[in-house]
């Protein structure tokens, strides 16, 4: 763990290459000891590639904050606005306006450093600023330590979900902070 100085700040399109490398080097950390490597490799070029995190930093229902310590990005957070998709999440949720914090990932040097405290800070309050009535995010089950961060910081279970990751179907929890 490292405890050097870290600053939050809005990511654009020039950090999308990098973001991906954060992004493809930290998501097997979030996944259950049963996850594949073939099925983790599918959701990263699937889901965490450059060409997508381009699309999800021009996209007007999305921000992707990064952390960024002696020049490079060591974890970055993805804020999406809007009712959750699933009816059965939206009704657990339960908040108007709401927004999802759809990524919450830092590399494993960094961890219990400050950085996922700088991160969520500045996510909480960009939630706040634009004028949401909470946030809410889905956490696998197995993943103990990102609740327990969650928790830290004020979030509740208050329901489940699943979530594909290549050809599995993961077990998440649904959690909420109200504001
Ligand atoms: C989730 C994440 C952002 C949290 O950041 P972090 O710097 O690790 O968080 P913290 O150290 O502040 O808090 C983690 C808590 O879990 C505890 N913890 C650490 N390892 C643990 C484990 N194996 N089992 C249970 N608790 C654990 C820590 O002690 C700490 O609790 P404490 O402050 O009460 O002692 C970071 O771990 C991460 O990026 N993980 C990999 C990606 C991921 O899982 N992202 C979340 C996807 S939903």
């Amino acid at each position: 763990m490292s405890n050097i100085p870290v600053t939050v700040d809005r990511a654009g399109l020039w950090d999308a290459e990098a973001l991906s490398d954060v992004a493809a080097a930290t998501f097997p950390l979030a996944c259950p000891p049963n996850a594949t490597v073939d099925d983790i490799d599918i959701f990263i070029s699937d889901v965490l590639s450059g060409e997508r995190f381009g699309e999800y930093l021009t996209d007007p229902t999305r921000t992707v904050l990064k952390a960024v310590a002696d020049d490079d990005i060591v974890g970055y957070a993805m804020l999406h606005v809007g009712v959750p998709a699933d009816p059965e999440v939206a009704e657990a949720v339960n908040l108007h306006p709401v927004i999802e914090i759809s990524k919450m990932y830092v590399l494993p040097g960094h961890h219990g450093s400050g950085v996922s405290k700088a991160l969520m800070l500045a996510a909480l309050q960009r939630a706040r600023a634009v004028g949401a009535a909470g946030v809410w995010l889905g956490v696998n089950q197995d993943n103990i330590r990102a609740q327990r961060f969650y928790a830290k910081h004020g979030f509740t279970p208050v329901g489940t979900k699943t979530f594909h990751v290549g050809n599995q179907l993961h077990n998440d929890f649904v959690m909420r902070l109200v504001f």
